[in-house]
């Protein structure tokens, strides 16, 4: 089978799209669904690869998981004591939030586990999830002074305690972690981050019954303070649109001329939405109808027609709320007049491949003018592009990324390692297809 994906520039964009699951809020069904007690459903759940290892690890904690249909999933919850010790090692594939938000669960069950995952997976930061959960009492060893995964929790030798820590990233991996850690712990524990990072396990732990109180601070600011051993009970979540995904397809309409596409169900959580603050910014049309509440998340239809954009400035707490969107920002930033900088996005370079990197390598191919700095980039808008054979390093979002790039490059553009889009987006390219005919 080849792993590659062929896009030919030319046609606009019309149609419309229910877009598939949030993969964050499907982690976090599954998750929360298990620790809790009774049956929880799970709607519209994304048959994302990295969802389906969270799915795998909890079978291998003794949970039994059925999937109805791929986006329908029941999870036989068995309280927060439920979980038994696994056989083997625990593989989370390529989910860094499987990773983080598991090792903050494992900390506090009385047995032995071990994590780890892909080769992307075993280069990314794990100490600062494993240095605040050894603050709370935690035995885990790891690589690199349990920096790295694979990482052992020894959590017959644990006794967690409640913390009250800072994280230097706003991080909604690490903040969620601790959180869960803290379901374990008799007392308060409180997260506190320099931006609010996204709070999916806030809202969803507070519908499964958790106390749970989160405060805007100072400057940007947020506080998160959970109480150990709720009660937790299964619920049923209809899980939104992942806006993650929905990027993809506000930037190719966006710029594709002639193009006008319905996003349906699309989550639009604040925490989240910083990509349309932007894109909007940028000069994009997009309108936002038939807005409502679901499963405790903001939901809304998104209407996207082309438009001519022009350069800006993305830094600050705008970052985290549009962090895995910078990739499709950087293509739009390609067809804007004038400028665009990213700035104080780090946090790119330790993502499912080092994107500051990758994009800037890999835009470059199409003749984009893209200056790599430290916490981000600079991108000049305008220049016309070549169809190019780029690579995806493996890394969903760089995938589909090119692929709308290649809607406007001149002649057929190859995507090497295109398979790697199911990590988050399974059907991608026919969806894209579907627009297009
Ligand atoms: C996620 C949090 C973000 C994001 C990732 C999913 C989550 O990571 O990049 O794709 O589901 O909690 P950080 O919280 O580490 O920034």
């Amino acid at each position: 089978m080849t792993d590659e994906l062929r896009v030919a520039p030319g046609g606009a964009l019309r149609g419309e799209i229910d877009v598939p699951g949030d993969k964050s809020i499907s982690h976090r069904a599954v998750m929360f669904g298990a620790l809790a007690e009774g049956k929880t459903r799970i709607e519209r759940f994304l048959p994302g690869q990295d969802c389906l290892s969270t799915i795998d690890c909890f079978r291998r904690l003794g949970i039994v998981i059925e999937q109805l249909s791929p986006t329908d999933v029941v999870v036989q919850g068995k309280g927060l004591r439920g979980l038994t010790e696994p056989s083997d090692i625990l593989d989370v594939g390529n989910s860094g939030t499987t990773l983080r938000l598991m090792a903050g669960i494992l900390a506090g069950q009385p047995f032995f586990s071990v994590l780890t995952g892909d080769s992307s997976i075993r280069r990314r930061p794990m100490g600062r999830v494993t240095a605040p959960l050894t603050a709370m009492g935690a035995v885990i060893r790891g690589r690199d002074g349990g920096r790295l995964a694979p990482i052992a929790i020894d959590g017959a030798a644990s006794a967690l305690k409640p913390l009250t820590y800072s994280s230097p990233v706003a991080s909604a991996q690490v903040k969620s972690a601790l959180l869960l850690a803290g379901l374990y712990t008799e007392g308060e524990t409180a997260v506190r981050e320099p931006y609010a990072s996204r709070d999916h396990t806030e809202r969803m732990l507070t519908a499964f019954g958790a106390k749970l109180q989160v405060a805007q601070e100072p400057e940007g600011a947020y506080c998160a303070t959970i109480t150990g051993f709720p009660d937790l009970r299964g619920q049923v979540i209809t899980v939104p649109g992942d806006i993650s995904s929905a990027a993809f397809f506000l930037v190719a309409a966006t710029i594709v001329p002639g193009s006008a596409v319905l996003l349906r169900h699309v989550g639009m959580n604040p925490t989240r939405d910083g990509v349309i603050e932007v894109l909007q910014a940028m000069g994009a049309k997009i309108r936002s109808e038939n807005e409502r509440m679901e499963a405790g998340e903001p939901v809304a239809d998104l209407y996207v027609e082309s438009a001519s954009l022009r350069g800006t400035v993305v830094s600050g707490g705008q970052i985290p709320r549009l962090i895995d969107e910078i990739p499709i920002l950087a293509v739009a930033a390609l067809f804007a007049e004038g400028r665009t900088e990213f700035r104080d996005a780090a946090e790119l370079r330790v993502k499912e491949t080092d994107r500051i990197a990758t994009v800037a390598a890999e835009l470059r191919k199409f003749g984009a003018c893209v200056e790599e700095r430290e916490d981000g980039m600079i991108i000049e808008g305008g220049r016309p592009l070549q169809g190019a054979t780029v690579e995806s390093h493996g890394d969903h979002r760089i995938a589909m990324a090119m692929a709308v790039a290649a809607l406007q490059a001149a002649g057929e553009t190859v995507i090497h390692g295109a398979s790697c889009m199911d990590v988050s987006f399974p059907g991608f390219a026919r969806y894209l297809a579907s627009l297009r005919s």
